[in-house]
């Protein structure tokens, strides 16, 4: 049989080598040049005045609630499909994360939900870049005007995609997370940020992210070890600067997806993200949602025999059966049962993408 297709691949090079073998040959291992590095770099491609380099996105996330307060008896709005980090990050620091509903077309936070949805409970609102979508900045200045709440955004995965305006992913919000886990567009091995404009804030998250210290030996409160490595940074900075050629080829390859596919989503079997105009979307993964008879599971089970490494998109947090309290959030419910993701990597070759295109035609038929 062929070689399986991977799903998802990092693309490492010459360059993070000899990034990773810098750092390895000498003894800063952390806290160094590397990370101011990588910081100011990461601060320029998302258009803010501050980053802080973490050690996942998780924990970014988790860093940003805690850093404006979140804690027991909040309330947080939670885009619903989204990875359930956000979720988890909001029960982490003791509060409550509510599930808010997604469009139907774009698959992001439904911004009349959320503004319904926000009460005297409600201590923070967060979005999620679906996928690689970026959510509108506008939306996220208006939300925060009509609710005076902090919206977080989580741009795990729009890093480099721009919403409708051409603002890059992670320059809206009071703060954004990023995370560089090697399935995202860039990676740092495990690795997330946040980047803010408050320079306040971006205090408070280092201090947090270092055992809560504000200089050697003195301590402002409780904080943790949420610390990016030196090797880990010389990837990230060798990463960002490759970010504009890995986007454009995930572009392509995802306009090849659309070309290949477009008979399918004519014939009603199948649906991808549809974005408002002038977004491009930053295409951390390519996921279609299936007609409801065909049965997602069952698909996957059977390009997954074929050598083709797909599975679910994401979830809904509110159906993983954690979050008691998440409420109901139908749209993202039914992506979350029928949405899959198809291979999408950097090298990924043309005569790839006909294998996977002609395996689903195949399986659908
Ligand atoms: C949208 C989103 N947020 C947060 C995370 C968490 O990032 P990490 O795995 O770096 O902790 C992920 C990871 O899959 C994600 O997709």
């Amino acid at each position: 049989m062929a070689e399986t297709i991977p799903l998802a691949r990092p693309s490492i090079g010459d360059a993070e080598r000899s990034a990773a073998q810098r750092v390895l040959s000498g003894t800063q291992l952390t806290s160094g040049p590397e990370l101011k590095r990588f910081e100011a770099l990461l601060a320029e491609t998302s258009g803010r005045s501050h980053a802080i380099a973490m050690s996942s996105g998780t924990s970014a996330l988790e860093l940003a609630l805690w850093a404006i307060g979140v804690g027991p008896g909040d309330a947080v709005l939670v885009t619903a499909f989204g990875f359930p980090a956000a979720a988890n990050a909001v029960a982490a620091r003791g509060a409550t994360p509510v599930a808010v509903d997604v469009h139907e077309q774009s698959w992001l936070m439904d911004f009349e939900a959320a503004a319904r949805a926000a009460n005297s409970s409600t201590k923070a609102i967060v979005t999620i870049d679906q996928l690689g979508a970026v959510t509108s900045s506008r939306e996220i200045d208006s939300l925060q005007l009509r609710t005076s709440l902090p919206v977080l955004s989580d741009a795990a995965c729009g890093l480099g995609g721009t919403d409708a305006d051409g603002r890059p992913g992670g320059v809206a919000g009071r703060m954004a997370t990023f995370s560089f886990h090697p399935r995202k567009l860039i990676t740092t091995g495990e690795g997330g940020a946040v980047v803010c404009d408050d320079e306040e804030l971006a205090i408070r998250l280092r201090e947090l992210r270092n055992h809560g210290q504000v200089g050697n030996g003195r301590f402002a409160g409780i904080g943790t070890n949420a610390r990016l490595d030196e090797c880990g940074a010389a990837i990230g900075c060798a990463q960002l600067a490759r970010l504009a050629p890995m986007l454009t080829e995930r572009r392509m390859l995802v306009d090849g997806y659309h070309q290949r596919l477009e008979h399918l989503r004519e014939s009603g079997k199948l649906r991808w993200q549809v974005l408002a105009d002038g977004s491009q979307h930053a295409n951390q993964s390519f996921s279609i949602v299936l007609e409801k008879r065909l049965g997602r599971d069952a698909v996957v089970g059977a390009l997954q025999a074929k050598g083709i490494g797909c599975g679910v998109a994401t979830y809904s947090f509110a159906e993983i059966g954690i979050h008691k309290e998440a409420g109901l959030a139908p749209v993202a419910k039914s992506l979350h049962e029928g949405a899959l993701s198809l291979p999408l990597y950097i090298g990924m070759r043309s005569a790839e993408l006909d294998r996977v295109c002609d395996a689903l035609a195949e399986v659908l038929s």
